[in-house]
């Protein structure tokens, strides 16, 4: 009597039993690749759109409302955002208001006022400015680009100068 090998499938006595594994093997071999398709895909769209992102317009933002001036002490600043930008107000005394772009001119970070030197710093580099926007010290290379600043009732309005 002829052993059956433990190790193949065949069975001398069951003629479809080849056919079976085969289709079994074949199924988890699409299943694998079809896992394996699916990780590639996950992982190359993002590199890929991260690598060729979608082309978006965005709108021009020429003025903001930045708050409401009862609201703003003077000899203060705030941070507002001006379209995808940043924004320094300044309020220096009870009438004078200063805006600049609040993007540093030496590596673009965000500049803030100080309250107790009543001037626009920028702690990277130790960067300084005038409330006219002017280099005093520092690194930045020009001045950062002023803002119209006027007010409509109580609200603050920032714009971009023409
Ligand atoms: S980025 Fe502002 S001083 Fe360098």
């Amino acid at each position: 009597m002829a052993e059956a090998d433990p190790h193949t499938h065949t069975c001398p006595d069951c003629p479809n039993r080849t056919g079976e594994t085969s289709e079994r093997r074949s199924f988890v071999s699409w299943l694998l690749s079809g896992g394996v398709a699916a990780s590639l895909g996950s992982f190359f769209f993002p590199v890929i759109r991260f690598l060729n992102p979608p082309h978006v317009t965005e709108a021009a933002v020429n003025e903001i409302a930045a708050g409401k001036a009862s609201q703003i002490k003077p000899n203060s600043g705030r941070i507002v955002k001006f379209g995808n930008k940043p924004a320094l107000l300044v309020r220096a005394t009870e009438t004078e208001w200063r805006a600049f772009s609040a993007v540093c001119t030496h590596l673009n970070c965000t500049v803030q006022y100080q309250e107790s030197s009543s001037q626009i710093w920028c702690a990277c580099h130790n960067g300084v400015y005038d409330l006219n926007g002017r280099v005093v010290s520092g690194p930045p290379p020009k001045p950062l680009e002023e803002y119209a600043v006027k007010l409509r009732g109580d609200e603050v309005v920032i714009s971009k100068r023409a």
